[in-house]
């Protein structure tokens, strides 16, 4: 029976399911180096503030030292009857100096201890997520620059609207990953602030130096309410909320990927490292891993509803309730780090078909707003310019033909404004290359929308 650290106020053991129930150590455990990482801070400071001496604090922070040597080297085994991270380092820092180790905890609490650990993690995820977040928006327009001139049908309600380029619709995807970066940089600012010295909620008697810590720890700014900083999960909210907005872009990506490489479409053509096989039909390759990381979105917005409902009836200032906490952030950070390196992947060895996606184009009435737009320059009021041509485009599908396939008799039946160069203006590169609007699909603007986005991402 390992001695509890809190155990003078008991008499009686804890029940065994109460111990593994209570326990964090079972899904925490990769907080330890961050948990190491504060103790050594505040033991630092501690013999700094002469609030233990100077011989004290050296030997606590050689100790630490060892207890991280132990962790690097896989020699530390992690005990539920040590329930959390910070009484099992503590209880190996015992082991190594003996009851010296018990000064340690001098003006701190396991509250602080905690928020400061997943402030630390959090802190180093985000960094790696803004990282491999460049890399897809870099992937993206790599990929654009090669597409600039591939002309797709664009789509509302999932039926041919008008045609595209399809490095604008790809530029569309770098818009949203871009205020996703965004998102996750402005995160840094709540993540990057030190709770350790706020004790268990208010605060101590003992002359703390918190700048000191904060200085050692590399954090920005320092909590300025002791009661705020022990009970405040709103960074990691943040960060649930941020990667619950990720995760729906890289969805939607996902889904229109799964249509391109579908018979129907054969728009895109995964390579089989993102593919996989069916155990009995054996002709199949399947894009199981864009239909992942669209399953996996469910799990992230999951934990994002787990968290706000963990919180939301939670007086201040600490409640156990917070130790729900880890394993969404946890998860979500491990998914949507995962689900942007096979996205980054899956985009940059995949086959764009562009000669389907351009011959999609030529098979449908996608240039019907040309006909009407010719008709209103022409002097037409656009309403009736709107109404000849849906009557044209019914009057075609009866005869099974499209508006570039009608003669220029038949046309100038419907109005003699309409002249040979009716033709060029159908065509669906022409369509596109006059939609120089700003933000436009026009290969022009597209160009620009690529020339700003390399400035942002410095390529
Ligand atoms: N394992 C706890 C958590 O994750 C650490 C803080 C425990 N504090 C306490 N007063 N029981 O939240």
């Amino acid at each position: 029976m390992v001695e509890k650290l809190w155990g003078g106020r008991f008499e009686a053991s804890l029940n065994k399911q109460t111990e593994e129930f209570g326990a964090s150590i079972k899904f925490e455990q990769r907080l330890a180096p961050f948990d190491l990482q504060g103790s050594l801070a505040h033991v630092k400071m501690l013999g700094e503030m002469g609030i233990i001496s100077a011989d004290e604090a050296g030997k606590i922070a050689d100790g630490l030292t060892e207890v991280e040597q132990k962790l690097m080297s896989g020699q530390i085994e992690f005990k539920i009857e040590n329930e959390d991270i910070h009484m099992n380092m503590e209880s190996y820092l015992h082991d190594e100096i003996g009851t010296i180790a018990g000064k340690l905890h001098t003006a701190r609490s396991r509250n602080d201890q905690v928020a400061t650990d997943m402030h630390l993690y959090l802190k180093s995820v985000l960094t790696e997520v803004l990282s491999v977040l460049t890399e897809l928006r870099q992937t993206i327009v790599n990929l654009a620059v090669n597409h600039v001139d591939t002309i797709m049908p664009g789509y509302t309600h999932l039926q041919h609207a008008q045609p595209i380029s399809f490095g604008q619709h790809l530029m569309a995807y770098y818009q949203m990953f871009t205020r996703d970066f965004e998102r996750f940089e402005f995160n840094i600012k709540h993540t990057d602030m030190n709770p350790l010295g706020a004790a268990a909620l208010a605060g101590t008697t003992f002359p703390i130096d918190r700048a000191l810590t904060t200085q050692l720890l590399g954090f920005d700014k320092v909590y300025t309410n002791s009661m705020d900083a022990v009970s405040d999960r709103d960074f990691i909210l943040e960060f649930l909320s941020n990667s619950s907005l990720l995760m729906m872009h890289l969805s939607r990506l996902c889904e229109e990927i799964l249509l391109w490489c579908s018979f129907e479409f054969q728009f895109v053509t995964l390579s089989d490292a993102y593919s996989t096989g069916s155990s009995i039909m054996p002709q199949k390759k399947n894009p199981d891993m864009a239909e992942l990381i669209r399953g996996k979105t469910g799990r992230v917005y999951g934990n994002l509803m787990g968290l706000l409902t963990v919180m939301k009836g939670l007086p201040l200032a600490y409640n156990k309730d917070l130790q729900e906490d880890k394993e969404g952030m946890f998860d979500s950070s491990d998914t949507i780090l995962t689900a942007l390196s096979v996205m980054t992947g899956m985009l940059s060895t995949m086959t764009v078909n562009d000669v389907n996606m351009e011959s999609a184009t030529q098979k449908d009435f996608s240039n019907a707003t040309e006909l009407a737009d010719y008709l209103a320059t022409k002097g037409i009021p656009f309403r009736e310019a709107h109404e000849i041509v849906g009557k044209l485009v019914l009057d075609c599908t009866k005869k099974g033909i499209y508006l570039q396939g009608v003669s220029l008799q038949d046309y100038q039946k419907l109005s003699m404004l309409i002249e040979q160069d009716v033709y060029e203006v159908l065509k669906s590169r022409t369509a596109v290359a006059r939609r120089t609007s700003l933000g436009g699909t026009a290969f022009d603007s597209v160009k620009s929308q690529i020339e700003q986005a390399k400035k942002e991402l410095q390529i």
